[in-house]
């Protein structure tokens, strides 16, 4: 925390906060208010030129079906209309999603992820029913598309539910519909692909009774709750992937980047969701997050000040990180929150600010895709690819500690959720000002046609070119953790008056945690 000394001495109102102490959060209701104009103003773009089909396609104004034709962008949006408080978005889709097909697919012969399928669509819509079942169902016109809500989750499980008919039970992470419904048959799973699905298809169990969806999903969980195979380099950090015939880890490499991410995250997750039932979820993150302090945390020999997170390949660690894993430090202070340990609160704080760096140091004011830095640290964690940035890049090295290696944007949240959690766990309003900071700089540069765009070259100050493709995640996550960050007190918000009454998918769907049964009066 060596640079944000400087922060503590001129803002001493604030003391260094702990996870028991902290300011109370101050809403802004005039940034609230403009990130809301920005997500009406996205889901008009869409509603005009693309709905419904999945994804607005902002400067040509066309649409594309990206996700299965399955109006991708209507489901994760509604979480975000909901939260708002927009009733007339959130009747738009609650009108449109009882029309959804989920037992096929339009086209023939086209894949359909289990893992973006159920953080997108499952829980976009067990979320949605959870919000306008308590506490946002002022909203609804009409009581019945709720009740479509989950009967819509279910007929898109039973249509995915083929995907764990491996002989292990790790499930297949593609499945088909049409012409029949088949899975992929591949030999092999991502851990994020099948480890990010317990909490949406828990859920779905603990609402509809039928309790094969949790079983299901528990089963393929069990092989990285008690991993077999190739041994974890370190001690609750894994292999990338598992084999589908005996749920064995197939390699060593890892980190907290795509294809491994949301498998740590959601371990701290579930214990939220209900800290009884999964506890062995919590003892495998402690162990994860205890050996990434030990040997994953890095710093640039530029700005020791900083930290990033290595990825490994084996023991051998390299300096290579990007967007995707900057989530990790809300997923720390989470973990810090949850187990009333400064340790985790204190690291996660380091790494939100640290990946915040790669937004505030470039010319667009915007983070890249991935990057990389030289290491400061020794053997054994330093590795032989800790190569040194290429002539043109050097300078800003020096300056910024990292540089890019893949310098698009494409309107991701990791940046602003882990701000958001750093923001609701101390009350500094610095956090704020970090996320306005990136919202300015997205909504500036990202801006085109009739909507918002990814672009190509974040080290430009104009963005380089655009994708011309405005993806659901920037409605379901972007906005939605930029909004909550200045929103008002609501039961939504992480430590709402200290208690946690709703868990964020990996696509910031919140759900509501598992409620404890009160047997009133019934004794032992
Ligand atoms: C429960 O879900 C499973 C998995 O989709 C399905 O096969 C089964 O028919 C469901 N049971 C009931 C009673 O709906
Ligand atoms: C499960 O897989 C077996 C073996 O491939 C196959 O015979 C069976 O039809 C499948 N069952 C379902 C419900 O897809
Ligand atoms: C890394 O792994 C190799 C072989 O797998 C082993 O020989 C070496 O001691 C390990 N190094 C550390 C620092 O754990
Ligand atoms: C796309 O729509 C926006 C308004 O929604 C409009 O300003 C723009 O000119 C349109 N672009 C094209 C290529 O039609």
């Amino acid at each position: 925390m060596r640079l944000f000394a400087l922060f503590a001495i001129s803002s001493l109102v604030y003391a260094a906060p702990t996870v028991e102490k902290r300011a109370i959060p101050r809403p802004d209701p005039a940034r609230a208010a403009e990130v809301k104009d920005v997500f009406q103003a996205s889901w008009r773009g869409y509603y005009e030129h693309a709905f419904p089909h999945d994804s607005l396609r902002p400067i040509s104004n066309t649409s594309a079906d990206d996700r299965n034709g399955w109006s991708v962008t209507s489901v994760d949006s509604l979480s975000t209309a909901i939260i708002m408080g927009d009733a007339k978005i959130v009747n738009q889709i609650l009108k449109y999603i009882p029309e959804i097909d989920f037992t096929t697919t339009k086209q023939a012969n086209e894949g359909i992820s289990v893992f973006e399928s159920t953080i997108r669509y499952l829980g976009g819509l067990v979320s949605s029913y959870d919000l306008l079942k308590g506490p946002m169902k002022n909203l609804v016109s009409k009581p019945s598309e709720v009740d479509a809500l989950l009967k819509q989750a279910q007929s898109l499980a039973d249509s995915l539910s083929i995907a764990f008919n491996t002989t292990s039970g790790v499930p297949d992470g593609v499945v088909y519909l049409n012409p029949e419904p088949r899975i992929s048959g591949a030999d092999r799973n991502s851990i994020a692909g099948f480890g990010t699905l317990v909490l949406e298809w828990t859920r779905l169990s603990d609402l509809t009774g039928n309790i094969t969806y949790a079983a299901l999903a528990q089963k393929g969980q069990a092989y990285l709750l008690d991993p077999t195979g190739i041994p974890e380099p370190f001690p609750g950090l894994v292999g990338h992937e598992v084999g589908t015939e005996d749920g064995k880890f197939l390699d060593s490499n890892g980190g907290w980047g795509g294809g491994t991410d949301s498998f740590y995250e959601y371990l701290i997750k579930m214990y939220l969701y209900d800290p009884e039932a999964f506890a062995e979820y919590r003892d495998r993150w402690v162990l994860a997050a205890d050996s990434t302090i030990e040997f994953l945390a890095s710093h640039p020999t530029t700005r020791k000040d900083l930290t990033f997170l290595s990825g490994y390949s084996g023991n051998r660690t390299y300096s290579s990180s990007g967007h995707l894993a900057s989530f990790a430090g809300g997923n720390f202070i989470l973990g810090g929150i949850l187990l009333k340990e400064e340790k985790y609160l204190k690291f996660g704080l380091e790494l939100s600010e640290s990946y915040y760096q790669t937004y505030h140091q470039t010319a667009s004011g915007v983070g890249p895709e991935g990057f990389r830095w030289v290491a400061s640290e020794k053997e054994p964690t330093q590795n032989s690819i800790n190569g040194f940035p290429p002539e043109p890049q050097s300078d800003f090295y020096d300056k910024a500690g990292f540089w890019a290696t893949s310098p698009g944007y494409v309107l991701r949240p990791e940046t602003v959720e882990s701000l958001y959690y750093a923001y609701r766990a101390t009350g500094d309003r610095k956090y704020q000002d970090m996320a306005w900071e990136g919202f300015q700089s997205i909504s500036k540069v990202c801006r085109v046609g009739s909507g918002f765009s990814g672009i190509q070259d974040v080290t430009k100050a104009d963005g380089g070119s655009y994708n011309n493709f405005m993806t659901s995640f920037w409605l379901a996550e972007t906005l939605k953790y930029l909004y909550l960050i200045f929103a008002p007190e609501s039961e939504v918000q992480l430590q709402a008056n200290g208690v946690n009454g709703f868990v964020y998918n990996t696509e910031a769907h919140p759900v509501r945690v598992r409620e404890r049964l009160v047997r009133i009066g019934v004794q032992g």
